[in-house]
């Protein structure tokens, strides 16, 4: 049976492509001036193993003066992807050297970085040619997470990265220029894949769930991590400024989280962690996904407590929110509906936003066979409402078997479309992106 992430929209493209002057429907916004880019695994050659194992490509699309001013897709030219290197090897070992770039793209201080957790960033130009490997002028000597989160209020970067040999665990935090100015060994049970993890106004949240590294799997061509039924579940709470010493860890339901839609802490030693949530994962099959729901962790610190409640009942996955609200309570969350199976994952054709004060939850669906991927918030200005923007996304077009940018009004969420951008070629689906505005570069 071929593997769901080479089919249909999941299958990669062969053309890196550049358009100028796309067609646009509707109106581009003046307000948005910069690129959003898009990062995902465009395998260069045959099953890579995994649906997380395909060599990154990054999808960008620039908007200036209401025009879409160019579209280009760029494989991240890592020195292991120019090599022609796979993660799985030819003697069919996973190759922990390779690095596939393929998960996120975000910018920081005045660079873009192509982002995978188990190497360093790769920068890229603005037009999306690889610059090289980013270490932080050679500081980081630790992979990084595909989820660095940025502190809206002081500017700084934090971010970690995990490993299967010790260092286990490290928390990092660079500052608004990009140097890395503080660099923690926090301790950890075992090798568990830690994809997210949180910031809030006082603290930094990890997240140790039982998705553990199996040896055995590193021959077995996928994943090399499996559920532990034995492991346990833990969430770690550590103050801004803290080391390992100062970390609290806090049992919880044994799952899985992937994404981290935002977290916040209203009261000093209080924290409220919203994720999307698995009851389990990769038990049986490393391309099973169960059905995934906005979950909340609500963590008492000083009673040594967390309440857990699921917030909706639908498959929802690429949890956002507000860049500006991260770490701070946000009122407002993006997700995609998805359909996960015992075969894959699938999307399904809406976008939800949620009101987490309200419980409001309203979805827009982009008509039969149009998918959406993740959707980033663009405020309208920098002193625009949380509210007050665009949710910007590729869409799937099953009938032309082609993408559309799509920009929706955050405000009104179930509205047609601003604008929807045509683009030359279909835009696989990926993982994550953001908006990068011309003030970031
Ligand atoms: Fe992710």
């Amino acid at each position: 049976m071929t593997k769901f992430y080479l089919e249909g929209n999941f299958a990669p493209v062969r053309d890196e492509a550049t358009a100028y002057d796309l067609p646009v429907e509707g109106a581009v916004p003046d307000a948005l001036s910069g690129r959003y880019l898009r990062n995902g695994p465009n395998p260069t050659g045959g099953d890579p193993g995994h649906w997380f194992f395909g060599e990154g490509m990054l999808h960008g699309v620039e908007l200036r003066g209401g025009q879409a001013t160019w579209y280009r897709n760029r494989y991240v030219r890592t020195a292991s992807f120019e090599a022609g290197r796979h993660l799985v090897g030819e003697n069919g070992m996973l190759d922990l050297e390779v690095d596939v770039a393929n998960t996120h793209v975000v910018a920081h201080g005045g660079r873009i970085l192509a982002l995978v957790e188990n190497r360093a960033p790769t920068e890229v130009t603005r037009e999306l040619d690889t610059v090289g490997t980013f270490d932080f002028g050679g500081r980081l000597t630790t992979a990084m997470t595909a989820h660095p989160k940025r502190c809206s209020v002081t500017g700084e970067l934090h971010f970690f990265g995990y490993g299967v040999f010790p260092p286990l665990l490290t928390y990092h935090r660079a500052d608004p220029a990009g140097n890395l100015v503080q660099s923690e060994e926090i301790t950890v049970p075992g090798p568990t894949m830690i994809h997210d993890f949180a910031i809030t106004e006082h603290s930094v949240v990890f997240m140790d769930l039982p998705v553990v590294c199996d040896p055995s799997l590193l021959m077995a061509k996928t994943m090399p991590y499996r559920w532990s039924e034995d492991y346990g579940a833990r969430i770690g709470v550590m103050p801004r400024g803290g080391s390992n010493a100062d970390v609290r860890w806090f049992d919880v339901e044994p799952c899985y989280v992937f994404h981290v839609l935002n977290a916040a802490e209203p009261r000093p030693g209080y924290l409220e962690i919203d994720v999307a949530r698995y009851p389990h994962l990769w038990r049986d099959l490393q391309d099973a996904f169960e059905p995934t729901t906005l979950h909340r962790w609500a963590v008492d610190v000083a009673a040594g407590t967390v309440k857990e409640e699921t917030l909706d009942d639908r498959s929802v996955e690429f949890p956002r929110v507000d860049e500006r609200r991260v770490g701070r309570p946000a009122r407002f969350g993006y997700a995609v509906h998805t359909r996960p199976g015992r075969d894959g994952f699938a999307m399904e054709t809406a976008l939800v936003k949620y009101d987490l004060v309200s419980g409001a939850i309203e979805e827009h669906a982009f008509g039969p066979g149009r998918t959406p991927g993740e959707g980033v918030f663009v405020p309208a200005s920098d002193r625009a409402g949380e509210d007050d923007g665009y949710v910007l996304a590729y869409v799937y077009d099953a009938a032309r078997d082609g993408s559309d940018l799509v920009i929706l009004d955050a405000s009104d969420f179930g509205a047609s479309p601003v604008a929807t951008v045509a683009l030359p070629q279909r835009v696989p689906f990926g993982f994550h992106g953001s908006w990068v505005g011309d003030a970031e570069l």
